[in-house]
């Protein structure tokens, strides 16, 4: 490919150092809102390539502005760079060696791929109308989220595109998947609070069974996606989390419920909390107990922008050939990279991960999560390629 025909780093020569530079940040995983070693590798490795304004935004992100020779329009690539906490158990020579701590997302292959694109860039300086604005992202995994913090630090300040990917092991490597519209849910938060009136378990007429009402509850709200929700409108109520009692011959006085909605419609999304509290509200009034409710908003939903979807097809297609693009099957996940949308149209797309041969199939956030490194590849000349559409490099 013909990528770079300057005096720069090529596609070819950074991919050593992108496998190089996500197994340095895979042994060295640091948790959201905690990524101090992780920002400063960033920052001092893209201090190594020169020609860079690089800022920290926030105590644990990168910012990394490559002003072109020529002013034009700013594009943004996003990146983001934090772990979760999970002990790995991959078996690999550079597994974690933060104990309890895993880059079990990809967001090691994301920063490594985007730094991958900025040493190439950087020696495509003089063909830039424009400027590429690189956001190293802490705490995507964590609400409210590093994106927000970004956007109200000033990060997408004059930026006219963004755009970001993520490692994607529900698709084989060497595919892509582009999508115009909704890509990603809103993923919000409920607690719920049972409270009955506990008692010995062998005199239950001297109680309110909090266990008995929420079993009832749990059940009653599968009824709203199956029955209250339009089926053509995908949405998710699920109950992930359910304590309460202490030993087998007490009925205790409350359970707690935790879970999560996911919708792509602002209309039902804002439903949602009514169509959830009459469910609690009538299930515990019917047995005598009482309820808290509380609903909190998540990250918005990712929509893709037409336009920014048009530039990251023609990216993939320039990059790497027709062979590779296909149509992203939206995610019932969700990302804060929606939060770089509401100020500039911006589209996220899919990087494919998983290799059966290799044995590369555990779902994101699994404890053997990995990646087919292969792909980390792409998103180098994928992000390389529509930094060179966006800013007319080789048109001027
Ligand atoms: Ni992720």
């Amino acid at each position: 490919m013909s990528i770079s025909a300057s005096p720069g780093a090529t596609v070819e020569s950074v991919r050593d150092d992108v496998i190089g530079w996500r197994r340095h940040l895979h042994q060295y995983p640091e948790r959201s809102f905690h990524e101090e070693r992780t920002s400063q590798f960033v920052a001092d490795t893209l201090a190594g390539f020169g020609g860079l304004e690089i800022t920290r935004p926030t105590p644990t992100s990168v910012l990394a502005r490559l002003v072109g020779a020529v002013p034009g329009p700013v594009l943004a690539i996003r990146a983001d760079i934090d772990a979760l906490p999970i002990e790995e158990r991959n078996t690999h020579a550079f597994v974690s060696r933060n104990p309890g701590t895993m880059h079990a997302c990809g967001h090691d292959g994301h920063t490594a791929m985007l730094l991958g694109a900025v040493k190439v860039l950087v020696g495509e300086r003089h063909a830039l109308h424009g400027e590429v604005r690189f956001i190293f992202q802490h705490a995507e995994e964590l609400a409210p989220g590093g994106a927000e913090e970004l956007v109200k630090a000033g990060v997408m300040d004059g930026v006219d595109m963004v755009i970001g990917a993520h490692l994607w092991s529900p698709l084989a490597v060497g595919k892509v998947g582009v999508k115009s519209g909704s890509l990603m849910t809103a993923p919000d938060l409920i607690r719920i609070t049972i409270t009955g009136s506990g008692g010995h378990a062998a005199l239950p007429q001297q109680t309110i069974d909090p266990i008995a009402v929420a079993a009832q509850v749990i059940t009653n709200l599968q009824h709203i996606v199956a029955r209250n929700v339009d089926p053509l409108q995908p949405s998710v109520v699920s109950i992930t989390r359910i304590a309460g009692g202490t030993t087998h011959n007490v009925i205790p006085s409350e359970v707690e419920l935790e879970g999560t909605v996911r919708t792509f419609d602002e209309a039902l999304r804002t439903e949602m909390p009514k169509l959830i509290e009459r469910i609690v509200a009538g299930v515990t009034s019917a047995h005598g107990a009482s309820y808290t409710f509380d609903y909190q908003r998540g990250y918005r939903p990712v929509v893709n922008d037409e336009g920014a979807s048009a530039l990251l097809r023609r990216a993939v297609v320039n990059a790497l050939g027709d062979g590779v693009l296909t149509e992203a099957i939206p995610a019932m996940v969700g990302e804060d990279f929606s939060a770089y949308q509401q100020r500039a149209p911006g589209a996220f797309f899919f990087i494919g991960a998983r290799c059966e041969e290799r044995g590369i199939v555990q779902p994101h956030h699994h404890e053997r999560f990995d990646v087919d490194e292969r792909a980390l590849d792409y998103g180098t000349r994928i992000f390389v390629a529509a930094a060179l559409d966006f800013l007319g490099a080789g048109r001027g």
